[in-house]
């Protein structure tokens, strides 16, 4: 285990991995893996946020990122509530800027929000003092879904330089595939997309990673492959012909992976799966399916990322309560 170094990090928000270095991405995972560790113990649980407050603000739906956040919170001992579009004031109109700073004006120091407009977390983050955390912004990035993806790879396979690394599905309306693709490239693998024409963007291939629109030649090499939900909501603007059409081409299932993937290739999805469309029952719940491991890993990813945007001193007065390495 790399002894994690708090004292290089110095972004105040994560609101995308576009902008981390490899070093800082490589931060991240190295205080994860101390955090697993703590998640591992019988009480799973450390001071490092105590008398923090954290708002979750989610005016998407979520059942992964919000729930791990808020354990991830919890396990850092951190004060925090969860703040749905559906009961709060978006629906009598507020706009997000002041929902954002009547919320900080309870002396909240840290904000994790996702929401449908690209930029969303940035704009928060230009009005606020606090941290802010990109859960998920429209089609743009969900920064720590992709740390968890790479933290997860990495524990399976131990690197992530020199990897082969297949994305299939909707890149075109995916901020899982854009933070991916940002991650993996800083970290040395190699990327190939992969799904229909209409789903993938056409200048995608400057980001240095190969496109394919043949399911084959994307899974013959690859270490990981990382399947994406088709977004049925996408469907009625006949981005492709049919399901059914998509399943044929582009569907992940045992018998497709039997012929044409390493054996020993690990099988992701950020959920939710589309069971019997992107991804086939035995192919999700198969030997080599690390789903559910991405899930666990996502706490301490997740609690990674609050301890160490807590770790940059705020404006004076702001952190009310320093925290130390010791307590990790
Ligand atoms: N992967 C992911 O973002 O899942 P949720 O939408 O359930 O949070």
């Amino acid at each position: 285990m790399n002894k994690p170094n708090k004292n290089k990090w110095t972004k105040k928000h994560l609101l995308s991995i576009e902008e981390l270095s490899a070093e800082e991405i490589q931060i991240i995972l190295d205080y994860a893996e101390r955090f697993k560790e703590v998640l591992a113990r019988p009480i799973p649980k450390v001071p490092a946020l105590r008398g923090k407050t954290i708002v979750n603000l989610f005016s998407e739906p979520s059942t992964r990122t919000r729930s791990s956040f808020e354990l991830a919170e919890k396990r850092l001992s951190a004060d925090s509530l969860s703040l749905a579009a559906s009961s709060s004031s978006f629906k009598k109109g507020e706009s997000l800027v002041d929902t954002a700073k009547n919320i900080e004006a309870m002396r909240v120091d840290m904000i994790v929000i996702r929401h449908s407009s690209a930029g969303a977390a940035r704009l928060v983050s230009e009005h606020v003092n606090g941290s802010v955390i990109n859960a998920g912004d429209g089609m743009h990035e969900h920064p720590t879904q992709a740390l968890l993806d790479i933290f997860t790879i990495k524990e399976k396979l131990g690197k992530i330089n020199g990897l082969n690394v297949s994305i299939i599905g909707d890149i075109a309306h995916s901020r899982v595939a854009r933070s991916n693709i940002w991650a993996l490239k800083k970290m040395g693998a190699n990327v190939t997309i992969c799904g229909p024409k209409t789903l993938i963007p056409r200048q995608i291939g400057e980001m240095g990673i190969t496109v394919t629109y043949d399911l084959a030649s994307a899974l013959k090499n690859a270490d990981v492959i990382n399947v994406l939900r088709i977004q049925l909501e996408r469907q009625e603007r006949g981005l492709f012909p049919s399901i059914r059409e998509y399943i044929k081409h582009f569907g992940i299932t045992k018998e497709v992976l039997e012929k044409h993937a390493k054996k020993n290739v690990l099988i992701m999805h950020p959920g939710p799966i589309n069971r019997g469309i992107e991804l086939s029952q035995d192919a999700a719940d198969g030997e080599y399916s690390v789903i559910l491991d991405q899930v666990t890993n996502g706490v301490a990813v997740r609690m990674a990322v609050l301890f160490l945007l807590n770790s940059i001193k705020l404006k004076s007065g702001e952190n009310r309560i320093k925290t130390t390495a010791k307590t990790v």
